[in-house]
This record gives C-alpha cells, structure tokens and sequence, in this order.
C-alpha cells in the first residue's frame, strides 16, 4: 500500500491507498491500543492518531513562517476542510487546478499521511503557503503563534455534532484501529478527552484565549453555515483579498457542500479511506445519535468547562 499512481493519461489526480501504520505511523513501539482497538499516540500528553510522528511534529513546531503564510487549524470535524478550500479560493480568485487536489496543494507538518514535504519542499513553495493543522494553540505550527508572522484561523463547531461527525469519521478506520466501539463508548471517550487530538474542550479554548490577536481569526462552523456571505467577506478581509462580486459568486458556489461533495478537487477521492467524509453538513444532526440522558449530561459538561470564557455555540 502506500501512495501510487494511475495510469498516465487516465487521470492525473494522484491517487492515495490506504492509511498504513507501517508507512505513515514510521514508529509503530509506542503506539497504544485502548478500548475496541482504537489506536493513538501521546504527544506532549495528549492523544494524537498514529501519523503524528515525533519526526513531523517537531518539524511543524520548529518551521520557519514567513509573512503571507496561512496557517488553518480546528479539532477535527469542526469543518476544516470547508474552510481550507475557502482559503484556497479566495487566494486563487476562485479558480482551481483541474491536475491536483485541495489536500496536494495543503502543506500539512505535523502529519506523515497524505502528502509528507520535507523541508526543501516548503522552502521552495511560493507564497501564500497555506498550512493545514489539527494542534491546540501550545502545539502550533511554527512554535508560539503570537511570536511568528503567519495568519491562523481557527474553526470551532458545536462540540455535539463534531462528537457525532467524529464517531463516524473515527469508526473502523485504519487510522484508528479499526475502533468498532458503540456510541455511547465513543461519547464517554470523547467526554473525558479520549479521542484522538485530546480534550475537545481544552482545544477550543486554547485558541479562544488568543482570538483578538492581529495575526489569528476565530470562526464558527454554524456561522459559514447560516451567514456564509458574511464569512466569507470576514475571512477575505482578514487574508489582505478584497474579492469582486464575481469572484464571490464563484467562490460561494464552489465552496457549497453539494459542489464540494462531488468536486474532484475537493471530494477526497484520491483517498480510500475516506468514503463518507461529506456526511450531513448540517447544524444539529447530533439529533439522531444523543439519548436525551446523554444531551443533558454533555449540556452539564459544557456549562461547567465552558463557563464564563465567553464562547458560546449554535447546537441547531
Ligand atoms: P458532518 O460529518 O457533520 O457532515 P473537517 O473537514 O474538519 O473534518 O469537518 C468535516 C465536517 O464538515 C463534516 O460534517 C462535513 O460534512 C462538513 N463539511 C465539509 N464541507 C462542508 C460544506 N461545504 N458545507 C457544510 N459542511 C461541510
């Protein structure tokens, strides 16, 4: 397995097999296998899927920024790769490459799965470099996002449905091991800060403490998705692009869900694995998986951890 071509001439979108410890975790002695075979690294103490090796994550604390780099980041779920091709188009003008794919034109550090770049890699790429992560704030890229010149934005989404988006994401993948816990396993991991890139809400607020920053942008999943128009012109103003009016019409139209969906640049075909990634895209589809037992015991969390920072969330 491992990443290979097709044919010349059949398609040029490079074509990604399936995740594999043995090639994309590299160090495979200090991977854990918790309940229902879910599989994680610890990384400065927190749980972090296979494919963040000590190798990576050094390098994306240690690169280099530069003024014009862009660097997104979220807990997973949380409309991320949304978000990406916003950024991708808004820097593009809207147009895209029909030969490469949105994740191929990601720099993302800190992972060795799909499109690892060593240094000189990223050195020679011109700007604006746009940089994909999945870190808290004391993990970012490019060390201490307040000490360094690249533009972050962080996307942050009701902690309900990224539970939900993630359980499907997370189940009996590679990645995880395989996990083929039940639901409610999965919430109580995810509850406790078991899941893979750690503790949801410790994520959140530790971007949240740095939102008016100059160099950082915080933005809501519910936000893009009630007021895109808004958002879009909130993200282009922060990224130095006033767009015109045509531009915004094409970029709003490509960044949709059902564009995305069945867009080759964006739909993640070149990875196997990732078959259901474009699920609901929508606020509130926690609804089909929470008991009203287990909405009232996360609602009790979120009061006591969230309370008082001033972060509040859309739940649909
Ligand atoms: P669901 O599983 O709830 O559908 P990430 O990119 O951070 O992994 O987030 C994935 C989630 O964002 C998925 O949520 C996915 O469907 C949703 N998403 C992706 N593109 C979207 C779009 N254009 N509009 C709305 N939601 C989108």
């Amino acid at each position: 397995m491992g990443e290979r071509t097709r044919e010349p001439g059949s398609n040029p979108i490079q074509k990604i097999g399936s995740y594999c410890d043995e090639i994309h975790a590299e160090v495979v002695e200090d991977l854990h296998i918790g309940e229902y075979g879910y599989k994680y690294r610890m990384v400065e103490g927190r749980v972090m899927p296979p494919y963040i090796t000590p190798g990576r994550y050094t390098l994306s604390r240690h690169i280099a920024t530069r003024r014009g780099d862009i660097c997104y980041t979220s807990f997973p779920k949380s409309g991320s790769t949304w978000l990406a091709n916003v950024i991708y188009l808004i820097t593009h003008r809207g147009e895209t490459p029909a030969d490469r794919t949105l994740r191929s034109c990601l720099n993302w550090v800190e992972s060795s799965w799909t499109y690892p770049r060593s240094v000189q890699e990223l050195d020679a790429q011109p700007s604006p470099r746009i940089f994909k992560s999945h870190m808290p704030w004391d993990m970012a890229l490019g060390g201490n996002p307040a000490g360094n010149p690249c533009k972050y934005l962080y996307i942050a989404r009701n902690p309900k449905d990224v539970a939900v988006s993630y359980f499907h994401f997370e189940s009996d993948k590679q990645w995880s091991g395989n996990y083929n816990g039940p639901w409610e396993h999965w919430l109580r991991m995810f509850m406790e800060g078991r899941v893979q890139r750690g503790d949801w809400f410790d994520h959140v607020l530790s971007w949240w403490a740095f939102r008016d920053a100059e160099n950082m942008l915080f933005l809501h999943y519910e936000d893009l998705n009630r007021d895109f128009r808004g958002e879009l012109n909130r993200i282009a103003q922060f990224l130095g692009y006033s767009l015109t009016q045509k531009e915004h019409a094409l970029i709003t139209h490509k960044a949709s869900f059902d564009y995305m969906r069945e867009d080759r640049f964006t739909n993640h075909q070149e990875i196997t694995d990732l078959e259901t990634f474009f699920r609901k895209g929508k606020i509130g589809s926690w609804r089909e998986l929470f008991t009203p037992d287990q909405s009232e015991a996360f609602d009790r969390l979120c009061a006591e951890r969230i309370a008082g920072s001033g972060l509040e969330f859309d739940f649909g």
